[in-house]
Formats: C-alpha cells, sequence, structure tokens
C-alpha cells in the first residue's frame, strides 16, 4: 500500500503502460530514456520503475517526437534509422491532449464524479504530463481523494474568485506532475458573493489562463447542482465529461444534463465537446444493460468506448486515497481507467512513436506490443495522432 506520489512499478507494469514488450526494458535503460532502481523485496532485489523515473521516461520521448526526430508518421526517418542500424521499437508517446482544459459533470450527485476525476488525474500524471486537478465542490471528495486531508486549512478557488488571491497562491503539489487546488466547506458560500461580482463567469477562466501555460493538463471536479460555479467551468473548459451512473435516475438526469451544457452553449456562444462515461456497469445486472444501450443509442456521438464497470478495486482506492493501480495493477478497475484516460486525453486516437534505442541494435522495426494484453481488449486504433497542442485556454 502506498500513497500515489511514492508509488513505483514493476518491469511488466511498466510495459503495460509504456505499450511496449517487457524485453525492451534493458535496451531503454543502456540508452539512457529509462532509470530503474532496485527494491529488496525479502531477500531478493527486485528490479523496479519509481513514479518519476517513469514520468521522465514519457518526457523524454515527447521531446524526441516534438524534435519531430522520428515518429511513426515520418517514414523516411524510420527507412534513415535502419540504414544506421539503429533500433526501434513503437510504444505510448504521450502527446499533448485534445482538450487542455477538461471538466467532470452530473447535476446529479453519487455518479462517481470525484472518484473518476481522481483516478483520471492521477493516471494522467503517470503519463508524465503536468496536471492541475481543481476540486469545486464544498465536500471536497477530490482533495480526499488525492490524500489532501487539511483542506479546511487551505485556501480554496473561493479566495481566488473572491478575494482576488492570485491563483498561483492557492495551488499545492500533491504528487510529482500533479498538482491541487483543494476544497473545503467554505466553498459551499460561493455563490451569492460570486453571483455579486461583475463577469462572474469569466472569472475563473481568467484566473485559469494566468497559469495555464504550466500545465498539459487541467481537470475540474464540480459540485452536483447548476450552480454559478459549474457553469464558470462550462465557460473555460473545452472537453466535458458527463459521469452517468447505469442505473434509471442517473438516465433519467442526463436530459438535464444536456439541456444545461446546451444552454450554457447558446448563452456564452461556445461549443463544449461533450463525452459521457457509463459508470457503475454491471453486466449480471439487466437493469444496468438496459440503461448502457439506452445511453448508447441516445447519445451515440458522445458515449466513450470505455465502460466503467463497478468494482470493488475502486472503492479499495478511494479507501486508501490512491490510484486502482496501487490496488491491483492487474485487476478490470486499472483496466477501465487505462483506456478512458487515453480516451478522453487523445479523444479517438492513441499516439504511438518510434523509440530509437542505442545505435549498433539491429532492431527490426516492430509493431506495438502483445504484451500488453489488459490494453489491448479495447484498444483503440493505433495510428499517429497529430494532436493539436493547445497553447491557450480552449
Ligand atoms: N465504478 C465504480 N465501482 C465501484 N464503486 C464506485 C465506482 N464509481 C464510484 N464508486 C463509488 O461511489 C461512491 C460515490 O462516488 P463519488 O465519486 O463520490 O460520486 P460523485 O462525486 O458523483 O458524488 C464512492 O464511494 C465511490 O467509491
Ligand atoms: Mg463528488
Amino acid at each position: 500500500m502506498a500513497a500515489f506520489r511514492d508509488m513505483s512499478f514493476t518491469p511488466a507494469e511498466f510495459a503495460s503502460i509504456a505499450k511496449i514488450d517487457r524485453g525492451m526494458i534493458s535496451q531503454l535503460e543502456s540508452s539512457g530514456l529509462l532509470k530503474t532502481t532496485k527494491k529488496k523485496v525479502g531477500n531478493v532485489d527486485r528490479k523496479i520503475i519509481a513514479l518519476e523515473d517513469m514520468q521522465a521516461y514519457f518526457h523524454a520521448l515527447r521531446v524526441l517526437s516534438e524534435q519531430g526526430v522520428i515518429t511513426a508518421a515520418n517514414p523516411e526517418a524510420i527507412e534513415g534509422l535502419k540504414r544506421q542500424n539503429i533500433g526501434m521499437t513503437t510504444g505510448l508517446a504521450p502527446v499533448n491532449p485534445i482538450h487542455k482544459v477538461q471538466m467532470f459533470y452530473n447535476v446529479k450527485g453519487g455518479t462517481g464524479k470525484s472518484t473518476m476525476t481522481a483516478q483520471y488525474v492521477m493516471r494522467a500524471a503517470m503519463l508524465g504530463l503536468k496536471v492541475l486537478a481543481i476540486d469545486l465542490d464544498g465536500q471536497g471528495h477530490l482533495s480526499v481523494n488525492l490524500d489532501v486531508l487539511d483542506g479546511h486549512e487551505r485556501p480554496t478557488i473561493y479566495d481566488v474568485l473572491i478575494n482576488d488571491l492570485p491563483i498561483s497562491e492557492a495551488i499545492m503539489n500533491v504528487a510529482p506532475c500533479l498538482d491541487l487546488i483543494p476544497a473545503n466547506l467554505g466553498l459551499c458560500n460561493i455563490e451569492i458573493p460570486l453571483n455579486n461580482k461583475t463577469r462572474r463567469e469569466y472569472r475563473l477562466s481568467e484566473a485559469l489562463a494566468k497559469i495555464a501555460h504550466n500545465y498539459d493538463l487541467i481537470v475540474a471536479d464540480t459540485n452536483p447542482a447548476a450552480s454559478i460555479l459549474n457553469g464558470s467551468m462550462l465557460v473555460a473548459a473545452g472537453l466535458v465529461n458527463v459521469v452517468c451512473a447505469t442505473n434509471p435516475l442517473s438516465f433519467h438526469g442526463m436530459s438535464l444534463v444536456m439541456a444545461t451544457i446546451e444552454t450554457m452553449e447558446q448563452e456564452f456562444s461556445r461549443k463544449l465537446e461533450v463525452r459521457i462515461i457509463p459508470n457503475m456497469y454491471d453486466n449480471r445486472e439487466v437493469i444496468s444493460q438496459e440503461v448502457l444501450g439506452e445511453l448508447r443509442s441516445q447519445f451515440s456521438e458522445c458515449c466513450t468506448r470505455t465502460v466503467m464497470n463497478r468494482t470493488a478495486d475502486i472503492n479499495e482506492a478511494t479507501k486508501r486515497r490512491s490510484t486502482v493501480w496501487d490496488v491491483n495493477p492487474r485487476g478490470v478497475a486499472a483496466h477501465d481507467i487505462t483506456s478512458l484516460t487515453e480516451e478522453l486525453i487523445w479523444l479517438n486516437e492513441r499516439p504511438l512513436s518510434v523509440i530509437p534505442l542505442s545505435e549498433g541494435e539491429d532492431e527490426e522495426f516492430t509493431q506495438p506490443s502483445s504484451a500488453s494484453t489488459l490494453e489491448n481488449q479495447t484498444a483503440p486504433t493505433e495510428t499517429q495522432v497529430s494532436a493539436t497542442s493547445e497553447t491557450q485556454l480552449n
């Protein structure tokens, strides 16, 4: 049991996350792209990859991809490398998310927003993306899920929007690559003072614009209401992730959620991308199957391919205030969160890049690993994505 910031991964887990064959790890080490450490388990020294070393690997890969040195979309470079006898393989190269600013939203409570937000931001941080999580619910569940228990002593978005605290002073670090603006009960009182402010719905976007350049991904968890604070986040966000539990009442509330989003779009003349995430799915329950079927037929454009199964691992992760990877890296929940994270970051396609290995190794250009079995179950098309890197807020 480890706090997220102290997590480490076995070579098999790393290979599955990086989408490479496990056999490549020693070559990645010798080419300087990956650092591993030894950890004593009983009498045996085990090779492990610390969270920060995994993030550094993805960062190095990303720099290589961004420099355009070698990408799957650059066949000439690949041919050139083959002639020079430089070993290569393909793996996941986490380029910028399609939408930098995202929110988890539903006017109904208990659908899994805070849980999904926490698991999503931790999984995105595992990819070395610089992530800011924002807790916009006075209950502070996102903060607790990220192991912040002293939120009541800290500044919140209330201080930023009402008392003009610089937003940078409300940000705290919770793990490598993961920052948080926490929440506490005081945030429940924000609606009246916010209502009295000028440009009330724009204050949050304007504050976020000041720090957006520090992050690759900004994700807010919202309160279960059609509040002004949530409205402000709808003005700031480019992607709205609606978490819908696969039960009849949650499905019934979907029309209100979609109507609220449409009203905001009209009022603020902006187009929001929406994804609906079916959550707490249980394939043994007919009602779960029926609601999933209805969601997919009524909102076919917006439904994620990933369906979040109801699992004990997710509840256990909530209890441990850590990621499902800490509970069971090979379980259904870890698989679902991986698949959801990749879908929400890159929408339909996952960016793969060619990884150069040390010179002189006569490796053939290999197709993506079949070793990452879990992930292959719902694998999206494995083509290079030319994700638009957003330099500004959406
Ligand atoms: N897929 C899931 N499987 C099992 N339990 C879940 C799942 N998603 C959420 N939960 C549990 O449901 C409860 C409510 O989730 P929460 O994220 O607080 O909802 P919301 O933020 O929408 O009010 C939490 O105890 C959480 O652990
Ligand atoms: Mg919540």
